[in-house]
């Protein structure tokens, strides 16, 4: 290693999914069934309220909480979401950077953080980098959020849970109850509770819930970047008890400065954007996997987000592992992501369905023929 490299830096790698990319690099019109963002593009709107902010001169930094019109659009929104409660809000980089600057301002060295196993690549990553200590709840075979299971990997160790509903990799979401579960045990034992809300929108049986309506300390991210195709745009927000804002903040001010100045006016014009209707395509790109595939495939049935995530089939004597399959995969033109790249375990893959529908068709022959051969 060269000597100038930090050693926080070598807590994780990301080498398993640029072996996909690489592989995938040499494919000719790949069905790319990989990818975590929507397939449409940004509504007109957006692009023109952006385009207006830059020509109209708003090209400078924001203050380090983002733009007035849109917090106040945001804080209408979660006024109304959560009444009564004393929520604080903020324009982050992205989610991601939201969740950077959650772990930095709570997580102090041997710190344990819990979550659900498989889980969004970025959690043991950042938390590691700030010294936390990662706690994997193995939630194979259905993926549900188990308070129980929860509560028995508490130890005075414990700061933070992290849940993420709908869930990056299985699309796999949590019942009201089962949310109301884990945000009353996050109070009884004085743990913060984070929410990655970013597919909020991307709900399909039923209505969106969050832990914050059962515990009102709940720090919650969100953003823009799946629900408006705006992930190069870096735009995201985080609501929470005030002093934790305060000190996220902090950090966000000498750190990423601020979201970038005209993508926020886009976001302005996002909030008035209706979705339902590349909603309820996604629904019907859901059902169309889901339901083409589940006779070969033990999948548990995704409610949100735009992933699956299905087991390897056996083939009785022995099981090929998830990246063993993937490489198959790939042979034959199909880009998926193997499950050990979200996972402590090898036995499912992920597949994106923000494609599409004739990708969306092709990949499916290829995952029959392969469950097949
Ligand atoms: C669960 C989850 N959280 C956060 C992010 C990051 O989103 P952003 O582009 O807003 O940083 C992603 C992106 O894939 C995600 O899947």
């Amino acid at each position: 290693m060269h000597p100038w490299i930090a050693d926080r830096t070598t807590t994780f790698d990301s080498s398993g999914i640029r072996k996909v990319f690489d592989l995938a690099a040499k494919l000719k019109d790949p069905v790319n069934l990989s990818i975590g963002q929507p397939d449409f593009d940004v509504p007109d709107p957006i692009k023109n309220a952006a385009i207006e902010a830059i020509t109209s001169g708003k090209n400078a930094y924001s203050p380090t909480q983002g733009i007035e019109p849109l917090r106040q659009a945001l804080r209408q929104q979660i006024e109304q979401t959560y009444p009564g409660q004393d929520r604080d809000v903020f324009i982050s980089s992205g989610t991601s950077g939201g969740l950077m600057l959650a772990m930095m301002a709570m997580i102090n060295p041997g710190d344990e953080v819990i979550f659900l196993d498989p889980y969004f690549v970025m959690y043991p990553a950042l938390l590691q980098m700030c010294g936390g200590v990662p706690i994997r709840i193995n939630s194979y075979p259905d993926f549900r959020l188990d308070a129980a299971k929860i509560e028995a990997a508490i130890t005075p160790k414990t700061k933070m849970i992290l849940v993420n509903s709908p869930a990056n990799p299985t699309g796999v979401t949590a019942t009201p109850a089962e949310l109301e579960a884990v945000a009353k045990l996050a109070k009884k034992h004085n743990i913060a509770l984070v929410s990655d809300e970013i597919y909020s929108q991307f709900f399909y049986d039923g209505d969106f819930a969050s832990p914050a309506t059962y515990n009102d300390q709940t720090i919650v991210i969100d953003g823009f970047s799946k629900s408006h195709a705006m992930t190069g745009w870096r735009v995201g927000y985080v609501h929470g008890p005030s002093e934790i804002m305060r000190t996220m903040l902090k950090i966000q001010q000498y750190s990423f400065v601020c979201s970038p100045q005209p993508a926020q006016w886009g976001a302005v014009r996002a909030m008035e954007v209706r979705l339902d209707e590349h909603i309820e395509h996604y629904r019907q790109k859901r059902d169309f996997i889901y339901e083409s595939l589940c006779d070969l495939y033990e999948i548990a049935k995704p409610n949100g987000a735009f992933y699956v995530f299905p087991k390897v089939p056996s083939d009785g004597a022995q099981t090929m592992t998830a990246t063993q399959f993937v490489e198959k995969a790939i042979e034959r033109g199909l880009l998926i992501i193997p499950g050990n790249i979200f996972s402590r375990q090898d036995t499912h893959f992920r597949i994106s369905f923000a494609a599409s529908d004739e990708q969306l068709k092709r990949g499916v022959e290829i995952l029959r023929s392969l469950a097949l051969s």
